[in-house]
């Protein structure tokens, strides 16, 4: 009896399921040394706000001055999955002094521009970067107090491995947050959005990458990642508790968030 292949979607394409990843590698390789700058050209910079409220929820303690500070005291451990350019790392080591973080990844070229930048800020020491996937990590269970991942969850290829892995690597009592673009269901809005992902956002990827296919996939992949009650749920089956999300900018992004209890 032939069996049957299991398909996913990349963009708006269905794909067999193992293809995918090698098709967004490609995506991230073309775009890793531009990510950056086409973050701000193409929200305005509201991607600032959205991460700051990220890093908020996650709420890394503030390095106590040393007489106040136990000497046993362990530092707060971040790990940023899908962690690219380092971006969520830098603003939660800049937030909470006693901080180490973990940045995964699976884009080398992506995790050299985060290396880079982690240099130029002097944050190298306190950073890790490690090439991997999300959903196979090379790395210990119950050792992180938060575990994050910034428009990364929708790239994945099997999601309830990545949140299975995400939930394994929580120590009790640790937070998973996630920030994801959503459903925008505001009327009129929606329209503007629209006109504005599938026409504005790959002229400027082509004006500025020259690759505008890979800022239309962001756009296709964005229309087929779940709505935030169905990936609530997904988060549950992971074995999350206490699961809740807040939509932001009128539903163009949703701060997900769950608790290992
Ligand atoms: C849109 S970027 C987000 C980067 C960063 N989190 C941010 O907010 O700026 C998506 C990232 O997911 C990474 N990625 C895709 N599939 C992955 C996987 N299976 N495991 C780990 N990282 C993955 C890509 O290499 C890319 O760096």
């Amino acid at each position: 009896m032939p069996r049957t292949r299991e398909h996913t979607d990349f963009g708006f394409r269905r794909v067999p399921l193992e293809h995918k990843q090698a098709l967004v590698d490609d995506v991230f390789h073309s775009v890793a040394s531009r990510y950056d700058l086409m973050n701000d050209l193409m929200s305005g910079g509201l991607h600032r706000a959205w991460k700051d409220a990220l890093v908020t929820a996650v709420n890394p303690p503030r390095a106590r001055p040393a007489p106040e500070a136990k000497a046993s005291a362990r530092p707060f451990a971040l790990l940023d999955l899908a962690g690219g350019t380092g971006d969520i790392a830098f603003r939660v080591l800049e937030a909470g002094g006693g901080t180490r973080a973990t940045v995964v990844d699976i884009n080398t070229d992506m995790l050299a521009v985060g290396r880079a930048r982690a240099a130029e800020r002097g944050l190298d020491d306190a950073i890790t970067f490690v090439e991997g996937n999300a959903e196979a990590l090379p790395l210990p269970d119950r050792s992180y107090d938060a575990v994050t991942i910034a428009f990364g969850i929708r790239n994945v290829p099997r999601i309830a491995a990545a949140l299975g892995e995400a939930y394994r690597v929580l120590r009790i009592g640790g937070r998973f947050l996630c920030l994801e673009f959503s459903t925008v269901d505001v009327p009129g809005l929606d329209a503007l959005y629209d006109f504005y992902s599938f026409n504005v956002i790959p002229a400027l990827g082509r004006a500025v990458t020259e690759d505008a296919e890979a800022y239309r996939y962001l756009v296709e992949s964005i229309r087929r990642f779940p709505r935030p009650d169905a990936f609530a749920e997904m988060m549950r089956a992971a074995g999350f508790a206490r699961v809740s999300f807040q939509r932001m900018s009128g539903g163009i992004v949703a701060l997900h968030s769950g608790w290992r209890l």
